[in-house]
């Protein structure tokens, strides 16, 4: 076991032993194989590079009590890969060799992956990059999938506790554009409002639906969710142009199905967020952050509480990584033991 102090790690490079790395040329995806160089050299006619012809995915490794070690819902990631692939004319990684790249790497860093009970994990990052020379708009010819991996904390510095965010004035995605695939040029986009929101005290900015502002869809690097006051639904943005969010799909199986709540994906009006009683967002970095407020039009509009997370995205924040870290168990195939 390596000898970070687990407790308060962030989100935050650290390099860890082995990388995967395989390519694809000539038609076909080479078997791949780990590496410990943590440089890629690329041609600089890449169009990863000039055109952001490129896409990524990101989950995580949990080390469970009996120290073995689970991955959740790989092959969903691997899925969501192949669909951002073919948005970009990249060629789709097989969904086979996508799990067991990520199955090798998290056990040749299995001593990056921190004990039980410290809430921290080994953050997986795959990605696939359009390389080789490509100077005219056109998909690469050639392709690198490489996944790496990092020791993480909370993605957000509150953690479990409420943070804040404001509405952008800006938009995410398109509405036939780029947003429901997990692309590198979505977040380049993102970075100036995030930095905006943060240089005034919020967290992160709340993205409007780019058709006609007036509907919530996702937070830069996580999906969002709120429950009705009136009938305790769990309610989530439906959206061409969100990320379709693996832990969001996890959640609406688990209010429906162990919490018994009625689910609703659909609007959530930005003008109608006192019809909710707690909100929260959700990602495989973020994991349940509790929204305590979201500041709109010169008012901030607080939900169940700014110290603490209502019951309803409490208990779904348990049941959740209790499943996750193998506390509780989980539905048919969510967990795939790699260790
Ligand atoms: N929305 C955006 C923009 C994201 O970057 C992420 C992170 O992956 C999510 C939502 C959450 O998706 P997931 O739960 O699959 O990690
Ligand atoms: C994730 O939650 O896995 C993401 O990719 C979000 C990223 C911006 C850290």
């Amino acid at each position: 076991m390596s000898n970070l102090d687990w407790a308060n790690l962030a989100f935050e490079y650290i390099r860890t032993d082995y990388r995967f790395i395989a390519h694809y040329k000539n038609g076909a995806w080479s078997a791949g194989n780990l590496v410990e160089n943590n440089q890629l050299v690329l041609h600089e006619a890449s169009p990863a590079l000039h055109y952001a012809q490129q896409c990524f995915e990101g989950l995580k490794a949990y080390r469970c009590k009996d120290g073995s070690i689970n991955l959740f819902r790989p092959e969903e990631n691997a899925k969501r890969l192949q669909k951002s692939c073919q948005r970009l004319l990249m060629p789709p990684v097989p969904e086979e060799l996508f799990v067991q790249a990520c199955t090798q790497v998290v056990k040749a860093n299995e001593k990056w992956v921190a004990p039980h009970g410290f809430g921290a994990t080994l953050y997986v990052r795959p990605l696939v990059l359009g390389v080789g020379a490509g100077l005219g708009l056109q998909p690469a010819k050639e392709y690198l999938f490489v996944v790496f991996c990092a020791p993480v904390g909370p993605y957000f510095r509150e953690g479990v506790r409420p943070a804040n965010f404001i509405v952008s004035e800006f938009d995410r995605a398109a509405p036939n554009g780029t947003g429901a695939a997990k692309v590198g040029g979505n977040y380049a986009g993102s970075l100036l409002p995030a930095k905006l929101a943060k240089e005034q005290g919020f967290s992160d900015c709340v993205y409007l639906d780019p058709a006609t502002h007036t509907k919530i869809e996702e937070v830069g690097a996580a999906n969002f969710f709120a429950i009705s006051k009136k009938s305790g639904a769990f309610v989530t943005p439906y959206s061409p142009s969100i990320l379709p969010s693996i832990t969001r799909m996890s959640l609406v199986h688990l209010a429906k199905e162990y919490l018994g709540l009625e689910v609703v994906e659909g609007d959530v009006f930005i003008d109608s967020l006192h019809e909710y009683s707690e909100a929260g967002v959700c990602g495989t970095a973020a994991v349940i952050v509790p929204v305590g407020g979201i500041f709109y039009k010169d008012k901030l509009h607080v939900f169940y509480s700014q110290e603490q997370a209502g019951p309803t995205t409490q208990k779904l924040y348990d049941t959740l990584v209790g499943m996750q870290f193998g506390d509780l168990d989980a539905p048919q195939g969510w967990v795939l033991k790699v260790s």
